[in-house]
């Protein structure tokens, strides 16, 4: 019933029966636009953040769902910090930055390892690792250092790798790899999922790359192999598909394509090659997924996440936000692989501009929507969003535009500053600490992808379908 006032509301304004869409207000023509065009961009995410203000809690945006506090999970907080320790990186802005290292050091939890007891309830590996790559971005891209008293942020993603690297968190089924969820109470404890294990694949290769200890490089190899092995990477084609079940030892593969889980494979590949120093089988792998990538999340050249854009409203909150970090990390990867230079930036920057054609919505014309293909802005009435993620997705195409006056990711012999602790986290090794009593909602929220995905082992699509 409601899919189809949608459709009919789509249909009308396709027609022309609704009021024409409003002019493009972005221009990305010349650096400064670009500049000027993430200034308002970067002003306008601003808004969806409340973390900052008497009485909320820095490092988030509202949320969690489950307690009915926001659409937003936990880790969507850390990925937005990320998105503005770039913002800075790439336009010199430095508007943000105390918000964001308030928020990043507000959110490390007791320990200093992103596993704040607040969260424990959805504590996903991914959720954990989301806020850690925030911290090793930090280092990378020199981001002012906190003060001396407290953690540093290669300190902070050493944390998380440590905690992750532990045998606490590996186990026999399916051959190894990590549980999406931490705590063995979360609904989705028995998922092994693509997120969760590149994201301690893309901290591996990146510790190694910054801090050149090879304990490193050897996990970032363990756990390509890993996913490799396990088949959620369709070795011809470069598919990377979502996760499967340990009861099923991982062969009931959930063959959802989300953009992400290959952004993130190829993002740490760039690094493993760079330290590499160009070696194979990094360049294969950086050339196969970018195949991939065009193929399947790049219709046209434009930006588009497969499993649920082709419907409106599909998309949960986190699979609006996924676009951003395609374009953030695929930048990268121009920096530190250059072969793959020339083929990478100009879909970006088609991409991009598709991405701003569509910002025209709300009171100011300039809201982002979601479906860049389509060329037109939709409401998020429409469309059941609300639009950090859309915002964050086009301020990440935008300000990635500026990637080639940018300096690449630093490291300790170019430059690094963060200091770090290779023991870091080991405090809290036998475990996160103990949760608040978990509600039935709590145990409903767990993070990144929602448990309507989960439960559909078979006939991943029948979700969609929910809600309508
Ligand atoms: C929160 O941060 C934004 C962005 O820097 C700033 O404009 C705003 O004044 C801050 N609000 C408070 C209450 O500090
Ligand atoms: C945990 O929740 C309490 C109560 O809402 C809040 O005061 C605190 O800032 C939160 N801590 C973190 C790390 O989010
Ligand atoms: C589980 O799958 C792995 C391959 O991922 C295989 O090597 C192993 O033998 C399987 N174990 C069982 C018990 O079937
Ligand atoms: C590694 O990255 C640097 C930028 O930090 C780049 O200049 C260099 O060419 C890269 N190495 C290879 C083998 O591409
Ligand atoms: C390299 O990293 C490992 C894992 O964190 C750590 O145990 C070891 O002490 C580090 N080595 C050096 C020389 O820092």
């Amino acid at each position: 019933m409601r899919s189809g006032v949608k459709w009919l509301a789509v249909a009308l304004a396709g027609s022309g029966l609704l009021p024409a869409a409003q002019a493009q207000f972005y221009k990305i023509g010349t650096k400064e636009e670009i500049k000027e065009s993430a200034r308002t961009l970067a002003y306008d995410l601003m808004l969806f953040y409340k973390g900052n203000q008497t009485g909320e809690i820095p490092g988030i945006l509202p949320g969690p769902p489950t307690e009915h506090k926001g659409d937003y999970y936990w880790w969507e907080g850390g990925a937005m910090m990320g998105t503005y320790i770039d913002y800075w990186h790439l336009t010199g802005d430095t508007s943000y930055n105390e918000v964001v290292k308030q928020g990043m050091l507000h959110q490390t939890g007791p320990n200093h390892d992103y596993m704040p007891p607040n969260h424990t309830a959805s504590l996903g590996n991914d959720d954990q690792g989301f806020w850690g790559m925030s911290a090793m971005l930090a280092a990378e891209n020199k981001f002012p250092d906190p003060p001396e008293d407290q953690a540093q942020w290669l300190a902070l993603a050493q944390a998380v790798f440590n905690t992750q690297a532990h045998p606490d968190r590996h186990d026999n089924t399916c051959n190894g790899g990590l549980r999406w969820q931490v705590p063995p109470t979360n609904m989705g404890y028995n998922y092994k999922n693509t997120i969760a294990n590149a994201c301690l694949f893309n901290l591996g290769a990146r510790l190694a790359r910054y801090t050149r200890n090879t304990t490193y490089a050897d996990w970032a190899v363990k756990q390509w192999d890993w996913i490799w092995n396990v088949g959620y990477i369709e070795p011809e084609e470069y598919r990377v598909y979502d996760g499967a079940h340990v009861e099923a030892n991982c062969t009931d593969l959930n063959k959802a394509q989300f953009s992400y889980n290959a952004a993130l494979m190829l993002h740490g590949s760039a690094f493993m090659y760079n330290y590499t120093d160009g070696a194979e089988p990094w360049k294969t792998r950086i050339s196969g997924l970018i195949q991939g990538m065009k193929r399947d999340f790049f219709f046209d050249g434009i930006a588009y996440e497969l499993p649920c854009e082709g419907r409106h409203g599909a998309c949960t909150a986190d699979m609006l936000s996924f676009k951003g970090y395609v374009h953030r990390w695929l930048s990268v990867v121009t920096q530190i692989a250059p072969f793959t230079r020339d083929e990478i930036l100009p879909m970006l920057r088609t991409s991009a501009e598709a991405a701003v054609k569509q910002c025209t919505g709300g009171a100011t014309g300039r809201r982002c929507g979601f479906y860049w293909s389509e060329g037109v802005f939709v409401d998020p009435a429409v469309d059941k969003t609300s639009g950090a993620g859309e915002q964050m997705n086009v301020l990440a195409a935008v300000s990635s535009l500026l990637i080639d006056d940018a300096n690449p990711p630093a490291t300790e012999l170019t430059g690094g500053t963060s200091k770090g602790d290779p023991n870091a986290g080991s405090r809290s090794r036998d475990g996160p600490e103990p949760p608040p009593p978990i509600t039935t909602g709590d145990r409903a929220g767990a993070a990144i992808l929602t448990i309507l995905l989960l439960a559909s082992s078979v006939g991943a699509w029948s979700w969609m379908s929910l809600g309508d």
